[in-house]
């Protein structure tokens, strides 16, 4: 892909730390889809993220999550001809960057981030939890991005990232472009299926089955999962698992809120479920097909690859460049 001077840039990560799951296809993947044309698009594969969890570092699949995860993109749509898409550990100026950030981030800004404060009691957590969210910032201002894609439960790291990047560019002068965050006001926020008080994700789904929904998952998962999703026994159409099928519903047929609440709060909300299950099921079908066709052709995937890392090595290793030169670490 070659990048075009009157595009701006759109940066977007997914971590390969389990299946595509619903959240990730309505916050993240669809959006994506209908703007990788507008921008010079950048789609990253944060496999270092994954590390904040014992469970990955201790995982030696993760090359085979790799491959599944830009599989799955790709059989979604995310199409290589106007989306880079690269491995973040390919390109190690993240760490550098993310090491000089992480010096001049103040511990109090770490600490308030909710995700870190929601997980800081398990015992099992280790400071690359803490730290994540300036990995996160690095990998947005290497790229120069203008536009970060992401569902909701990520934008209080992209504020962070936009204070650490002001607070840079105050000390040393310009020298990040500071973004702004594209999110999707339907879908952006979808909600487990069992427990519609906490986000779906990847890493609870792994062991939680009835909390999310997958891409490849087959029809009798959808129908069971649907089928059994907490919503409440006296039919308020205004319950958090409710509102969630609604979300669900309005994300993937493109139909408005006002129109679904009239066709099914009169009803009982197993009719809502009905539907939801016939949309998933044909949603997931032809990305079902292409995955199982192209997630084995390692050539094909390897070159989408590497044409995605030549595409962001140059202008990251001018980036990294003015940051040395910025803090005098740049020698010769
Ligand atoms: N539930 C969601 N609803 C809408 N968007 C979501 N995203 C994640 N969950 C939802 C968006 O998907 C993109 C990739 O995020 P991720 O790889 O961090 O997804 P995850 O499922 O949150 O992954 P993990 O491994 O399970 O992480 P933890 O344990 O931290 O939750 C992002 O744009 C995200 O906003």
């Amino acid at each position: 892909m070659l990048s075009n001077k009157n595009k701006k840039t759109l940066f977007t990560g997914i971590q390969p730390s389990g299946d595509l799951h619903l959240g990730n296809y309505l916050g993240a993947i669809c959006p994506w889809i209908e703007h990788q044309k507008q921008y010079n698009s950048i789609f990253c594969i944060v496999d270092l993220h994954t590390l904040t969890q014992y469970k990955h570092i201790l995982n030696k699949d993760r090359k085979e999550y790799v491959y599944k995860m830009i599989s799955l993109c790709i059989a979604c749509g995310i199409d290589p001809k106007y989306s880079s898409i690269f491995i973040q550990s390919h390109l190690p100026l993240h760490v550098e960057l993310s090491w000089i950030l992480n010096c001049m981030t103040p511990l109090g800004w770490l600490k308030r981030m909710t995700q870190y404060k929601s997980k800081k009691d398990d015992h099992t957590i280790n400071s690359g939890l803490l730290n994540y969210p300036i990995l996160m910032a690095a990998d947005i201002l290497l790229h120069k991005a203008n536009v970060v894609l992401v569902g909701y439960d990520q934008h209080q790291h992209i504020e962070l990232t936009c204070k650490i990047g002001r607070r840079f560019n105050n000390l040393f002068g310009k020298t990040f472009i500071i973004p702004t965050v594209l999110t999707k006001d339907i879908g952006a926020r979808i909600m487990s299926f069992n427990n519609p008080h906490i986000k779906m994700s990847k890493s609870v789904g792994i062991s939680n089955p009835g909390h999310s929904i997958n891409v490849l998952d087959d029809e009798k998962t959808i129908i069971k999962t649907v089928m059994s999703s907490v919503t409440d026994s006296d039919n308020n159409f205004k319950s958090e698992g409710i509102q969630n099928l609604f979300n669900i519903a309005c994300a993937i047929s493109q139909e408005s809120f006002e129109n679904l609440f009239d066709r099914f709060s009169i009803k009982n909300y197993l009719y809502l479920k009905k539907y939801i299950i016939e949309l998933l099921i044909e949603e997931f079908r032809p990305i079902q097909q292409h995955f199982y066709k192209i997630s084995k052709e390692y050539d094909y995937l390897d070159s989408i690859i590497s044409d995605g890392l030549n595409y962001v090595s140059k202008t990251s290793y001018n980036m990294i460049n003015n940051v040395r030169e910025h803090i005098g670490i740049k020698y010769s």
